[in-house]
């Protein structure tokens, strides 16, 4: 695997499971697969799950790690071609992601959407400039579009706690106060279409996600018809992509209740967190024992060893 920034950058399959299947049984089976190199860790936005994750899976593998938080002591970067550098910006991404790569092996980033110009996000800028300027493996931490290592671990999870070989899978919008980006359903979607699970997605009248995520994915604006038998419910907010990056409506009612849980064949409940009690969810679904939030949440160090590892593997 030479990067890792979307679902595309899986290969093999086959191999991939078989990776997950010997982490699980033995995360520390390859204690010095790592040694003498090490990964740093860019961040231009908060994290919990995914900075530690990454941390302990490099750790289990014996990669040291360095975690810079850009923002805060780092140059602004630069992001476009061809411009003239005379604003706030002090160095370019050219010169900053080479550099970078000179003394780390491989380099994860977190870039989320700016939720202003939906085009230039949709570029994944940041993530590609690195792809194209840092000379060593890249591995997203998230983009402005995309989430890869929050999506295998969904899938990881689910495999692990599925009753049938095509459980039905329901991705529902859910109320937040403030604009979030689409990467997480996104992602997810795009993940769940390489399985054969039933997939639908429900979400308010306009909050549809971009089509090239929603093709061939069934999609309704009634929640309670899609939580019908559902057997994974994976609740997310989003902001609008048609009125970008906005929350068009207040739809309060959209949170996910003890009572709609009932509509369900006795689902799973899944969130990525962090996760506004309450606000998104009820306390008594996500406190509830058919709730996979913790697990989840500890299958990133699965999924972040599993990418590291392949990365290595063929280094
Ligand atoms: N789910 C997730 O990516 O969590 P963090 O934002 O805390 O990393």
């Amino acid at each position: 695997m030479k990067h890792f920034t979307s679902v595309q950058d899986i290969s093999d399959w086959s191999v991939l499971w078989e990776k997950v299947k010997q982490i699980k049984q033995a995360p520390q089976g390859r204690k010095t697969l790592g040694q003498g190199k090490a990964m740093c860790l860019i961040f231009l936005n908060s994290s919990l799950r995914t900075r530690l994750s990454t941390q302990r899976a490099a750790m289990n593998i014996g990669l040291d790690t360095v975690v810079f938080d850009i923002n805060q002591g780092g140059w602004q970067l630069e992001m476009a071609d061809g411009v003239v550098m005379s604003g706030s910006k002090a160095e370019h991404v050219k010169e900053a992601a080479a550099v970078i790569g000179s003394y780390y092996d491989v380099i994860g980033i977190r870039a989320f959407a700016q939720l202003q110009d939906r085009a230039e996000d949709y570029q994944e800028t940041i993530i590609q400039q690195f792809k194209k300027y840092a000379g060593v493996p890249i591995i997203s931490l998230e983009s402005s579009v995309r989430h890869p290592l929050q999506s295998l671990t969904d899938l990881i999870t689910i495999e692990e706690y599925k009753k049938t070989e095509r459980p039905k899978v329901v991705l529902s919008w859910a109320p937040h106060p403030r604009a979030l980006p689409q990467a997480v359903a996104n992602s997810f979607l795009e993940w769940m279409k390489t399985t054969d699970y039933e997939v639908v997605l429900t979400h308010p009248e306009g909050y549809d996600l971009a089509e090239e995520f929603t093709q061939g994915i069934t999609s309704t604006n009634n929640q309670s018809e899609a939580l019908q038998n559902a057997d994974f419910v994976y609740v997310k907010n989003w902001s609008s992509y048609q009125d970008y990056g906005k929350i068009v409506r207040a739809d309060d009612e959209w949170m996910i209740t003890d009572e709609k849980m009932k509509l369900t064949n006795d689902a799973h409940f899944m969130h990525c967190l962090p996760v506004r009690r309450n606000v998104v969810v009820a306390d008594g679904v996500i406190d509830s024992p058919n709730s996979l939030v913790i697990p989840q949440a500890a299958h990133r160090v699965t999924a972040a060893q599993t990418v590291l590892e392949l990365m290595l593997d063929h280094a």
